[in-house]
């Protein structure tokens, strides 16, 4: 891959995603502004999709890719510590053929009607054990790695195939209802799950590249993550509203994938008490109470780097609250910001216009 970045191609060359809050629309903006700042190694603390921390890996620099989901930390291993592994034909002709191992039917008995249809679950059960049986054709590096790229790229075919995305609701009724609908993937929803996934594995594949950089993915609570003297560390924290005590809620959205990675063990975490079957939560939640006072620590710890916060106005705490926090570790501050709609939540509800800030503190 070109490294020579010019910011036109940027977007076509970062991988697709339809993750809640990814930063790709935003990335131009966000290398205009990271480029002028000088480093040489990052953390990604709230990585995501690792949108981000590829943006930073064609940039040459070092990087660490953090998420405190399972899933996410898979999508990290394959773009961003994966200088080389791909998806080849025969690796998914085994992914997707019926191989004539006895597979399993979790799936198919646990979320009969919540997400998918009957043969879209047998279809996933078939996959997910595939991907796991990849071990009978490799092992160490190679089996991590082509396993990350198999798991991202089912991911992306998973999402695509909600109504809104996300798993929070048992709403398959939404895919077999016969109306109307004003938003968008009801178009993709209807395609098989093989093409999507044969699709989505080419495309995840294609991405990879080696930025000569030892780069890494982890999967830790920020709060618990060691301090390795990063020069720059990025936070993008999720989203809290302004308005209500209300934020992106990463565990509920997106528990299926979860499940997914730790589908030997998915029986025995879920809440069967919920109708949609999400995995009982653990670990700390980001949220209204906790987010000052987890912004200070990490402010706190990481105040010897750079220290970069991505933030949608309006947002909680407001950018004041955040600056004055930062006052206390750093001596410059500079704010900059773009206007900008998330798809589904066009403005805010009063009407005004949404933001996305950028926080520079050196
Ligand atoms: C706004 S999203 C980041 C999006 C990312 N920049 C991208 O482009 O895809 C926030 C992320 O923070 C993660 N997260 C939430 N609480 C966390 C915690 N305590 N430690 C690490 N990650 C956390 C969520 O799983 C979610 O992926």
């Amino acid at each position: 891959m070109n490294l020579q970045l010019d910011i036109n191609e940027l977007i076509s060359k970062t991988p697709t995603t339809r993750y809640r809050g990814s930063k790709r629309r935003v990335l131009p903006w966000l290398y205009k502004n990271l480029k002028t700042l000088k480093f040489d190694t990052l953390l990604d603390g709230f990585g995501g999709t690792s949108s981000v921390s590829y943006l930073c890996k064609m940039m040459g620099k070092e990087v660490t890719t953090n998420d405190v989901l399972q899933s996410n930390y898979q999508i990290g291993i394959s773009l961003i510590e994966n200088n080389k592994f791909v998806l080849n034909k025969k690796d998914i002709e085994f992914l997707t053929h019926t191989n004539g191992f006895e597979y399993p039917t979790f799936i198919q008995d646990t979320f009969k009607e919540i997400y998918y249809l009957d043969y879209e679950n047998e279809w996933l059960d078939k996959v997910i054990y595939n991907i796991l049986m990849l071990s009978e054709k490799y092992t160490g590096e190679i089996l991590r790695k082509k396993r990350a790229l198999a798991y991202n790229a089912l991911f992306q075919a998973c999402l695509s195939k909600r109504p809104y995305n996300l798993f929070h609701r048992k709403n398959l009724y939404m895919r077999t209802a016969n109306v109307r609908r004003s938003f968008s993937n009801d178009i993709t929803w209807d395609k098989p799950f093989d093409e999507l996934f044969m699709k989505f594995c080419g495309e995840v594949s294609s991405k990879v590249f080696s930025n000569k950089r030892l780069n890494v993915a982890l999967c830790n609570d920020i709060m618990e993550l060691r301090n390795e003297s990063y020069d720059l560390v990025y936070l993008d924290p999720p989203y809290i509203k302004a308005e209500k005590d209300d934020y992106v809620d990463y565990h509920t959205f997106y528990h299926f994938l979860e499940g997914i990675v730790d589908y030997n063990n998915w029986s025995e975490r879920i809440n069967h008490l919920k109708k949609n079957k999400p995995l009982i939560k653990n670990g700390s939640m980001w949220n209204k109470k906790n987010v000052e006072s987890n912004l200070t620590k990490l402010f706190d710890n990481f105040s010897d780097s750079i220290i970069v916060i991505s933030y949608g106005a309006p947002g909680f705490p407001s950018i004041k609250t955040i600056k004055e926090l930062l006052e206390q570790f750093k001596d410059e501050i500079k704010i900059t910001r773009k206007e900008y709609s998330y798809s589904l939540n066009h403005s805010s509800k009063n009407g005004n216009k949404l933001y996305e800030v950028l926080i520079i503190a050196r």
